[in-house]
């Protein structure tokens, strides 16, 4: 490892901030040395703010019906192939009634954007969770919404909302979206998000296509001027039936890399090491906890659906991942020297 290297590493450490050039440098010059020290180092910070503490969330994927055409997504509107389904409010509390038991203490309400699923219809199930079991947070993650929506929504008691920007480069946004999905838009519902109270999370797919050490350098630079109180990333997953079937997929290692370097921007930060990291490795979730990660949100919703929520091939489901097995999860989680807990699991603020 070089002297610059070093001197950034500690920069990072200490400081939670680097410029766009220095962030690229460190990208484009790491090696294996240079992330087992950075995963060293994440892994100090966040027990120093979470111990060893690992937050589940019970993910309930309401509906595959999407009216947006994502590039990379499997449940694009233009996927013919897929089979479409939707849950149904009472479909929606029963998960969220065996999650309880289970022990979540947090649901995420995934979907695609489905009109179906209006203010009322929405508001309606949050607020029958809440009433039901009101030591639990609701997280959505349900796309673009108007103002009004978003408002209405936290009135009716929504604790948190994910909406990953995808990317912060204008230009590369693009490049992932059809023209009816704009860069500003997306930029606009997390700073509404954020005015409202929410506790919002962003987030950008690994190896997307296009994807530059530049373009991730600026991600990262988002991310720390943005301040979210969540960051989803994990790697991009090409899916047959899209425009990007034939693009590769992102890594294990950078995915691992840049959870680091977010633990380091923000050591407060809720990051979870996601069902698509799991996807690329076996082991790829143990991993993602290793190299700071903090969150697990294990799927809940009905098997009968789960296979049909494809946003990219081969994802894993119906196996040891499901918040069913939380025995396996558990066992899991404390091979890599962590534990469950069964609280909502707020950011640290
Ligand atoms: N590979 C990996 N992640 C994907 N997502 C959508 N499609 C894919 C894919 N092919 C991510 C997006 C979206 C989140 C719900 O899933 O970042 O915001
Ligand atoms: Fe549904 Fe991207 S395809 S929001």
């Amino acid at each position: 490892m070089n002297d610059r290297l070093l001197s950034l590493v500690s920069a990072l450490n200490e400081n939670g901030s680097l410029s766009v050039e220095e962030y690229e440098y460190l990208i484009e010059n790491r090696t294996p040395d240079l992330s087992e020290r950075l995963h060293r180092l994440a892994l100090e910070k966040r027990r120093s703010v979470y111990g060893d503490e690992v937050y589940i969330r019970g993910l309930i994927e309401i509906s595959n019906i999407c009216k947006n055409d994502c590039f990379y997504c499997g449940i694009r509107k233009s996927n013919k192939e897929c089979q479409r389904y939707r849950l149904s409010p009472s479909d929606i509390l029963n998960c969220a009634d065996e999650g309880y038991s289970l022990g979540f203490r947090t649901f995420v309400l995934q979907g695609g954007e489905d009109l179906y699923f209006t203010d009322e219809v929405l508001g309606e199930v949050v607020s029958e969770i809440k009433r039901r079991y009101p030591d639990c947070a609701v997280t959505l993650s349900l796309g673009e919404r108007c103002d009004g929506s978003y408002k209405y929504l936290k009135d009716a008691g929504a604790d948190r909302y994910l909406l990953r920007h995808e990317s912060a480069v204008k230009s590369h946004y693009e490049m992932l979206h059809p023209k009816e999905m704009s860069y500003e838009n997306r930029m606009r519902c997390l700073e509404t998000l954020r005015a409202l109270g929410y506790q919002v999370g962003c987030g950008f797919m690994v190896g997307s296509p296009y994807q530059t050490a530049n373009i991730l350098a600026h991600e990262l630079k988002f991310v720390e001027t943005f301040r979210p109180d969540m960051c989803g990333i994990g790697p991009f997953i090409p899916h047959c039936a899209t425009p990007f079937k034939n693009m590769s997929a992102g890594t294990l290692e950078m995915t691992c890399f840049l959870l680091s370097v977010i633990r380091l921007i923000h050591p407060r930060v809720l990051l979870p090491a996601t069902t698509a990291l799991g996807t690329v490795a076996p082991d790829g979730r143990e991993k993602g906890l290793l190299s700071g990660a903090n969150v697990v949100m294990p799927n809940l919703s009905p098997t009968s659906v789960r296979k049909k929520y494809e946003l990219y091939d081969n994802k894993i489901c119906t196996g040891e991942e499901s918040a069913q097995c939380v025995e396996c999860l558990r066992r899991r989680v404390e091979s890599v020297g962590f534990k469950v807990v069964t609280s909502r699991g707020d950011v640290k603020k």
